[in-house]
């Protein structure tokens, strides 16, 4: 845990008035995003596992605090609620980034692999937004945006684990939003496609990084969704490279 104070020059933004809690906000996407919503004015919580790299983040991420916890493990999330209750006393924004990425042949996949896809990529979700939701309850302008994939919508091969897990995230993100809604707590699912972070080097191809998304472009989908007025919700984004998917990216042979 490293508690800064806001820096002295940070103005006030469109979110200056939230606090916004992003898992896996140590690098990639996350980072992306918490940069995006630290430059509207949010005060910003980034969790992670490896504290160095928490340490890093929240140095470049204006006035943040960063908190080390494993969201697959539930003794962590409960620890990251008491934080959070004891430090803010509510959440506005709850981002639920937190992920890994296997790329392998169905029959190469390991019940290890499967696990860790399912608990990151899915059962996190579960363990983060149950225990966090009674802090988002007490915010006048409640929103949980969560990270998803195409890989939620759209089978791709040597990605069972992974598409299982986006599948059943984007599920029950979609439920979420329906029994939420009469609460006013708006529930958004972004879906990028293949995006140049440390995901990128799980291929088994070298990949063109230059004509994948990039994590800010991921990161003004959530700004812009954070921004709508209240009274409107993104449901759901679906954002690809303009090259194309994957395969059109790829710089030539195979690398494995
Ligand atoms: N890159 C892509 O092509 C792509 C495309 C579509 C969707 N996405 C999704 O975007 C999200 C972010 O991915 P990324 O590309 O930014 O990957 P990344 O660069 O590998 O970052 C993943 C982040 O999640 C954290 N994390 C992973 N497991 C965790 C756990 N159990 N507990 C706490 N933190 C954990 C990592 O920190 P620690 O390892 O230190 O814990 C790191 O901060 C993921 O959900 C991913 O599925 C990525």
């Amino acid at each position: 845990m490293n508690l800064k104070s806001p820096t002295p020059d940070s103005k006030p933004g469109r979110l200056a008035d939230r606090v916004a809690l992003i898992t896996g906000g140590s690098r990639g996407i996350g980072l992306a995003i918490a940069q995006a919503c630290a430059r509207e004015g949010a005060q910003l919580i980034v969790v992670g596992r490896d504290r160095k790299a928490l340490d890093n983040a929240a140095k470049r991420v204006s006035g943040a605090v960063s908190f080390a916890a494993d969201v697959t493990d539930e003794s962590d999330v409960r620890r990251l609620f008491q934080f959070m209750q004891r430090q803010f006393g509510r959440l506005d924004i709850l981002v639920n980034n937190a992920g890994v990425f296997i790329y392998k042949p169905f029959t190469r996949t390991t019940l290890s692999d499967w696990n860790r896809n399912l608990g990151s990529n899915l059962t996190s979700l579960f363990l983060v937004t149950q225990a966090l939701l009674p802090l988002l309850e007490r915010s006048s302008k409640p929103h949980i945006v969560n990270i998803l994939s195409i890989a939620g919508r759209v089978a791709f091969p040597k990605c069972s684990a992974y598409c299982a897990s986006k599948f059943g995230a984007l599920g029950f993100t979609r439920v979420l939003a329906k029994e939420l809604r009469p609460k006013g707590i708006r529930v958004t699912a972004i879906l990028p496609g293949a995006t140049s972070t440390r995901m990128a080097d799980e291929f088994d191809f070298p990949v063109d990084r230059k004509k994948l998304l990039q994590p800010e472009d991921v990161a003004e989908a959530a700004r812009a969704a954070m921004l709508q007025p209240a009274r409107a919700t993104v449901d759901e984004i679906f954002l690809t490279p303009s090259q194309g998917d994957i395969a059109a990216t790829t710089k030539g042979k195979k690398r494995r």
